[in-house]
């Protein structure tokens, strides 16, 4: 069986595998390839434009007449007809809603394509939910990157601080958190799990360079072992 050439982080929100997957993209001079992002657009420019967050005409018209764009450049990592939605998609409020929009199997069919092609191109890194399981089981290299409720809730809190959203309190993230780790984990497609072939990584007490380092070590000697050269 043929592998494909991407390198597959899969874990739930604030387990750090965003910043662990762009640094090890960084580190191995891959292309990163947020698909939380994707999500996250789509669901912004469906409430802009008021069509409703559910599965049905309005959203198949939607997601056929789209150009969504991801990687233009690094302050254009990702947009839809145009307009660069990379900062608006971190408010608060948006984690909600794509957690609402990625339970729609046409839109996770949609970015599943997009997904796909994107990395039919290149080696890269792509971080998500069902990236390991179902987007590409096939990945040569699988990592599930999880951390504890506490430890996550922690780190977004500091997150939304540092972007100026700091109305919220610890409790009221954690239940957030919980509420979306719920959804993910038992939305009938997709559903977020760890794919049999990955390998489990707990961040909550670890330091980011070792994860790092420990997650590069992997990389080279699976693309070693399976004859991938980066
Ligand atoms: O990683 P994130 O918090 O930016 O993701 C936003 C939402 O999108 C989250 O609720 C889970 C969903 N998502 C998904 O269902 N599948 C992916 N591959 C990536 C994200």
């Amino acid at each position: 069986m043929s592998l494909s050439k991407v390198i597959a982080i899969d874990g739930p929100s604030g387990s750090g595998k965003s910043t662990i997957a762009k640094q090890l993209a960084e580190t191995l001079d891959l292309l990163y390839i947020d698909t939380g992002a994707m999500f996250r657009a789509l669901a912004y420019c469906c409430d802009q434009r008021n069509i409703p967050l559910t599965a049905g005409p309005q959203m198949d018209e939607f997601l056929s007449n789209i150009k969504l764009e991801y990687g233009k450049s690094e302050d254009y990592l990702i947009g839809i007809d145009g307009e660069n939605l990379s900062h608006k998609i971190r408010e608060h409020n948006v984690s909600k809603l794509a957690s609402i929009i990625s339970q729609i199997p046409q839109v996770r069919e949609f970015l599943l394509n997009f997904q796909r092609d994107l990395a039919s191109r290149v080696v890269c890194v792509m971080e998500g939910r069902d990236i390991g399981t179902v987007v590409f089981p096939d990945a040569f290299c699988k990592f599930f990157v999880t951390a504890s409720v506490e430890v996550r809730s922690n780190r977004r809190l500091n997150q939304l601080n540092e972007g100026g959203e700091s109305n919220l309190s610890l409790e009221q993230i954690m239940t957030d958190v919980k509420k979306r780790d719920e959804s993910d984990m038992n939305r009938e497609v997709a559903p977020l799990k760890m794919a049999e072939d990955a390998s489990l990584v707990d961040t909550s007490e670890m330091e980011l360079l070792d994860v790092l380092n420990s997650l590069k070590d992997s990389v080279l000697a699976k693309a070693k072992g399976t004859g991938i050269s980066l």
